[in-house]
């Protein structure tokens, strides 16, 4: 099995489903300045110099970027055409339930699906196409220009090795340090990620520690390579909602002081309103909402956005039942005629089942996938 040399992810292997689990509205969420950006709370979102995409060359640039695949007896597309752009020091929030393709996405990104996957578009780092470079410059470019941590740490840390080891091995691989020199490296870095006594911490087993302690082991090694681009998928899922807070705070925190560009991947709408300047909504392959965070929370568009906002806790309002959106995503093998989210959405008109909405724009950078006129 082939495995990627910064995190022991295996290629091609099936990301299991997240599971969609009750978004809980956190204290920063309750005080409603993810709705009315105001006052020291949102201090840091609020301090990153853009919320939208500068007119140079953006970091990362995806057109059309579309991705199947092959059963030995025939190609199941599952994207079907993401454009994004994503500029230095932004962080983009993706959002969408389980088997939406944000995973795929950004797998595809890290060419890090397998011989089965079939990937057509293009994908820029810095204007130049990285779509199909081959294996050998892509280990150039993954965990030194792009690194990516996953949901749940315990499964990407190597088990029978020091977390001081295996960060050794990350400063010696991406950056050429030996010894001494990526031994004092290693410690600074788990330092930098809020590691109490880091030098004893080197010594630790992935099983000593906590799960966001190895969430934090693993940011260490993201940073390793000095990233223009960390893409966090679930960084916090797996952890519980304490820990959430402070591991989403730390990426912040990083994000700020680095200017990399930051992704972070979620089903939970809370996670994504607590830390992102713009976000990117994802529905059964296609992007179908890409706002300004402040925007999109005030002014959802898309019938899906306004369903997973609406199934958001608010701590603030009158007491209300939660609306759950009616149904699930389909499979890729099931995917409906028309509007993918016909089927669950209660505004659909006859159109919808016939014709897939394209992503246009409703006014400056919001961008929705509807047929619905807005009101
Ligand atoms: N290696 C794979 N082989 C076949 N299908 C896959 C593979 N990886 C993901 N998929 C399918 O692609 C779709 C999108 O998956 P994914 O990107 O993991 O969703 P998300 O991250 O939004 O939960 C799902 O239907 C999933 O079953
Ligand atoms: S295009 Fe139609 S079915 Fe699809 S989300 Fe809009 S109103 Fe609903
Ligand atoms: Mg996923």
């Amino acid at each position: 099995m082939v495995t990627d040399l910064l995190h022991g992810f295996p290629q091609g292997q099936h990301i299991p489903g997240d599971g969609v689990t009750a978004a809980v509205l956190t204290p920063f969420m309750a005080q409603g300045a993810w709705r009315q950006p105001t006052g020291p709370a949102v201090q840091p979102a609020q301090a990153r110099p853009s919320a939208e995409p500068s007119n140079g060359t953006p970091l990362l640039r995806i057109r059309d970027l579309k991705v199947s695949f092959d059963t030995g007896t025939h190609l199941v597309p599952v994207l079907h055409g993401v454009d994004l752009e994503l500029a230095r020091g932004e962080t983009l929030g993706v959002v969408g339930e389980s088997g939406c393709g944000k995973s795929v996405t950004w797998m595809a990104v890290m060419q890090l699906l397998g011989s089965r996957a079939l990937i057509e578009g293009e994908i820029s780092l810095d204007g130049r196409n990285i779509a199909n470079l081959p294996q050998k410059a892509m280990t150039a470019i993954r965990g030194r220009r792009i690194a990516m941590i996953f949901q749940d740490p315990s499964s990407s840390l190597n088990p029978v090795k020091t977390v001081g080891k295996q960060l050794m091995e990350s400063v010696t691989l991406h950056r050429g340090l030996k010894g001494d020199a990526a031994r004092a490296e290693a410690i600074r870095l788990l330092d930098r990620v809020h590691i109490p006594s880091a030098a004893q911490r080197m010594r630790s087993w992935p099983h000593e520690l906590s799960g966001g302690m190895n969430q934090r082991v693993m940011i260490a090694m993201a940073l390793a390579g000095q990233p223009e681009l960390l893409v966090a998928d679930e960084p916090t899922t797996a952890l519980d909602v304490t820990i959430q807070a402070q591991i989403l705070d730390l990426l912040q925190e990083l994000q700020r002081d680095t200017g990399m560009g930051l992704v972070v991947i979620s089903h939970d709408l809370g996670v994504i309103a607590q830390v992102c300047d713009r976000v990117m909504v994802m529905y059964a392959g296609r992007v179908v909402e890409k706002a300004n965070a402040a925007e999109l929370f005030k002014h959802a568009r898309h019938p899906y956005t306004q369903g997973l906002i609406g199934a958001l806790p608010d701590l603030e309002g009158p007491i209300r039942r939660l609306e759950a959106i009616p149904g699930t995503v389909p499979a890729p093998t099931e995917m409906p005629a028309g509007c993918s989210f016909a089927p669950r959405c209660s505004h659909r008109m006859t159109r919808c089942q016939h014709e897939q909405p394209v992503l246009m724009a409703a006014q400056g950078h919001h961008f929705t996938a509807c047929w619905k006129p807005y009101s």
